[in-house]
């Protein structure tokens, strides 16, 4: 007797070698670009389908899941998981899965890339070129910040902190960090890195900031108007973690008014909205959400998330499925 295949919701276009990986195990459907990003047009086809393979931008509330009555597993394609209500999942026995891992290096350069372009104003220096300004080298033209000997301080040092803090240690910069729970010695030995507690004390001392922590009820506006007043006048900031993470408002109205002196923002609270005083702040550079947008990451990210699929759908044991999300 022929088993039916199980059902796959794409939501989106991905590397084609991951559809095709999953087209041999399953019945997949690939969403539109852009479709699924609204709840509404989850909720009508959600039923349908056995595995869910959802990129950041899909809300899958405890509506979607309990209207996915056949759903047994939610993967992101993304190592933040936010999206996702995993409270209600795990309570009505659905499994989820992240990609973690597979993505620590291309975010790692990605960050130090932000970084460089910030502290030297490439931006700033290419449109002044552009524009037909360039008339001779100039001694005082566009000086930046030189990183050897500056405070890099980094809120969220896991996989991907601990990647950017050893590219940034490799420019000379001494590693500060706040983390939810402190590093083991041996860890923080090898990164050189120097545990603070106190955000703010963080703040206080950081050359450059940057945020590399999940989304979390206790990190929703840590960047807030307070924190941004203890950071230093010269300071950048640095965002590849979650928009929300900052108040954006407070951000863009500390950037016109050079409380700090810079940012470079790759992800935003209501994306693809950007808040619009963003827009206009000196110093800013805002990036659509591309810190893990290489070609190698992004099929690693779409099979590592098709395996859990396969995995869950095969009813192998979870403590199998390296790549679960606990309750
Ligand atoms: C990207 O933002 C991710 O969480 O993987």
């Amino acid at each position: 007797m022929n088993k039916k295949k199980p059902k796959i919701l794409i939501t989106e276009p991905i590397p084609e070698t991951v559809i095709k990986h999953l087209r041999e195990f399953g019945d997949v459907t690939v969403g539109e670009k852009g479709l699924f990003q609204s709840e509404e047009n989850l909720l009508e086809e959600i039923e349908k389908f056995d595995a869910l393979l959802c990129m950041l931008s899909v809300p899958v509330s405890e509506s979607v899941l309990k209207k996915g009555t056949n759903l047994k597993v939610v993967a992101n394609f993304a190592v933040g998981y936010d999206n996702i209500d995993i409270t209600a999942a795990h309570s009505l026995g659905i499994k989820v899965a992240n990609t973690p891992d597979v993505l620590t290096e291309a975010c790692g350069d990605y960050a130090m890339g932000l970084l460089l372009a910030l502290s030297r104003k490439l931006k700033e220096a290419e449109k002044y070129l552009r524009n037909g300004n360039f008339d001779g080298w100039e001694p005082l033209g566009f000086l930046g910040m030189e990183l050897r000997d500056r405070n890099l301080g980094i809120i969220g040092m896991g996989r991907i902190g601990q990647a950017f803090a050893n590219r940034a240690k490799a420019f000379g910069m001494n590693i500060l960090y706040h983390n939810r729970s402190r590093l083991d010695l041996n860890t923080e030995s090898r990164l050189d890195a120097k545990y603070i507690k106190d955000p703010i004390k963080l703040a206080e001392q950081s050359d450059v900031l940057s945020l590399n922590c999940p989304l979390t009820e206790s990190t929703f506006h840590l960047v807030d108007t307070d924190f941004l007043k203890h950071m230093p006048e010269h300071a950048l900031l640095i965002n590849i973690s979650r928009g929300a993470v900052i108040d954006e408002a407070a951000l863009a109205e500390a950037l016109h008014d050079n409380v700090i002196a810079g940012a470079a923002l790759d992800v935003f609270e209501k994306e693809p909205g950007v808040h619009p005083r963003l827009l206009s702040a000196p110093n800013t550079m805002l990036l659509p959400h591309i810190a893990s947008a290489t070609h190698r990451t992004r099929e690693d990210i779409g099979m590592l998330a098709a395996e859990a699929i396969i995995s869950v759908l095969n009813g192998k044991d979870d403590n199998e499925i390296p790549n679960l999300i606990t309750p």
